[in-house]
């Protein structure tokens, strides 16, 4: 058996973990709104048209946050087609995903459903085909009481009440070449500035996410996210950054170590777009400090530049990725090292949140949860608190890609309100049990109510919508906590939660 310790302390408190760090995102792209959250007529949807088991499931996931509408879709989209009469919005060439976008479902019903689910959203405008003008109404549409055009044009559409929206995003992946309007660092961060400063005159009490690089691969990265951050600086609170794990048809052992160790590209990632922010602050002599919106990641099967054009259909099955166990395990490592940065990382999106790779999948007659949907469930149920930062001593194995990789990665949260300590352990290693050890004598008059343990030895096994159930968590008995010491039996290739309390 493999020995593995954990360390930590009460008073090592890193950050409050934000709960928006357990968000996801919803684009108007293939079936996640058509077909996955908003089917009218269905007799799973309600008279208003949406989905009621998706709904169910997504607030079982505990989704805290969700951006929209995109995503690629959001640089050619004109909020204003998305509201008012259904029966007169226009059908648009929806030139993203070449997709047909008939308005159907618009602003208010996003709106309207994001409430039914008990989530916050995230509001992306238009820095692509549009500017800064359209970027003002919409927030003024939003978020102005009433008495001006945009307000009172709310209101005749029947929503009297502003949607007083506070999280935004100022247009999405804007280095990226495929990004309709796509701009260079100078121009898009002279361009988050002004509609920075726009926005929040209308609305100060707003929050801005600039976009960040849309990711490593591209050569911006870095330089990009440093010219932004400087340009903007005094308008925004957020730099995004984006991150997908490609999971690719090499199922060697050697590509499979590779894969499972994906968090380690992230701390790369949360590292790199930190110290850009911190560059832009020392540069400009600044006190406040830009935080990471981490509004887009996954795995995916799917690389960025390979989803075949629909030909103009309304939404086409794309990027429907089926996940397997070895993605929940990643999925778990990458909301480890997002609770284990709490004190950066202040909003995420698991992209995306209903069939378009997403951890739920829809039929006409059913609602699937996929592997990934239990690790999300699980970090957002038990993962609010304060995170306490910790050390795990473990055997490690050798990557290609990542050098030296732990097998265990942890997090440990204190919720001090439930008088509660969550510890998630994610095993990347599929050889052998781990014991893992741990003092934790402050918390000594505790006991464990709760243990969870995701594993399986087929690192391929899914649920889809033949098989909905054939990879579920189960209810553990691998922990003890006895005299202030806690003790745990890891299985191989796991996802493990364990939560002391009273
Ligand atoms: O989530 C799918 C797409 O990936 C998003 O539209 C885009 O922002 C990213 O490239």
């Amino acid at each position: 058996m493999k020995k593995a310790i954990l360390a930590t302390d009460k008073y090592f408190r890193l950050a409050e973990v934000n709960p928006r760090i357990y968000g996801s995102f919803a684009e108007h792209m293939g079936r996640c709104i058509y077909g996955g959250i908003y089917e009218p007529g269905n007799p799973l949807s309600d008279k208003d048209g949406y989905r009621q088991d998706v709904a169910k499931t997504i607030k079982d996931m505990g989704v805290s946050l969700v951006r929209y509408p995109g995503g690629n879709f959001v640089s050619n989209f004109r909020w204003e087609d998305s509201v008012g009469d259904p029966a007169t919005r226009p059908v648009r060439l929806e030139a993203a995903w070449q997709n047909l976008e008939d308005n159907s479902f618009g602003l208010n019903e996003f709106m309207k459903w994001a409430r039914m689910v008990g989530t916050e959203p995230m509001m992306a405008v238009n820095l692509g085909s549009r500017g800064i003008e359209e970027a003002a109404s919409l927030l003024e549409y939003c978020n102005f009481p009433k008495g001006t055009y945009f307000s009172d044009l709310r209101r005749s559409h029947g929503v009297e009440d502003p949607h007083n929206i506070k999280l935004w995003c100022l247009g999405n992946e804007m280095d990226g070449p495929w990004q309709i309007g796509y701009k260079t660092a100078a121009e898009y961060g002279m361009m988050a500035a002004r509609a920075g400063m726009l926005m929040k005159r209308i609305d100060p009490s707003i929050e801005l996410a600039a976009c960040g690089s849309a990711g490593k691969s591209l050569p911006s990265f870095g330089e990009w996210d440093a010219t932004v951050a400087e340009l903007s600086y005094d308008f925004i609170d957020y730099l995004s950054a984006h991150i997908y794990f490609d999971n690719k048809p090499d199922k060697t052992p050697e590509a499979t170590k590779d894969f499972l160790a994906g968090a380690m590209e992230l701390e790369d990632t949360i590292r790199s777009v930190t110290a850009a922010c911190d560059y832009a602050r020392a540069k400009r002599k600044k006190k406040k400090t830009i935080n990471i919106s981490l509004d887009e990641w996954n795995a995916t099967y799917r690389p960025h530049g390979k989803v075949p054009p629909s030909m103009w259909i309304k939404a086409p099955h794309q990027i429907e990725d089926i996940f397997a166990f070895e993605d929940a395990l990643l999925i778990g490592s990458i909301l480890i090292t997002m609770q284990n940065h709490a004190d950066r990382v202040k909003a995420a999106c698991l992209a995306q949140i209903v069939n378009v790779i997403a951890p739920i999948l829809t039929s006409e007659t059913q609602c699937v949860r996929q592997t990934i949907f239990y690790p999300f469930a699980d970090a957002s149920r038990y993962g609010r608190g304060t995170t306490l930062s910790s050390v795990i001593e473990c055997p490690t194995y050798e990557s290609r890609k990542h050098g030296t990789v732990p097998i265990l990665s942890g997090s440990v949260i204190h919720n001090e309100e439930k008088g509660e300590l969550a510890l998630f352990i994610v095993n990347r290693d599929g050889e052998d049990v781990t014991e893992l050890k741990s003092d934790l004598r402050q918390f000594a008059g505790k006991k464990i109510i709760h243990q969870t343990v995701y594993s399986s030895a087929d690192l391929r096994a899914a649920n889809d919508l033949e098989h909905p159930c054939a990879i579920v968590p189960e209810k553990g008995d691998y922990a003890a906590f006895d005299r202030g010491v806690l003790t745990a039996h890891i299985a191989p290739y796991s996802w493990n939660v364990i939560v002391l309390g009273d």
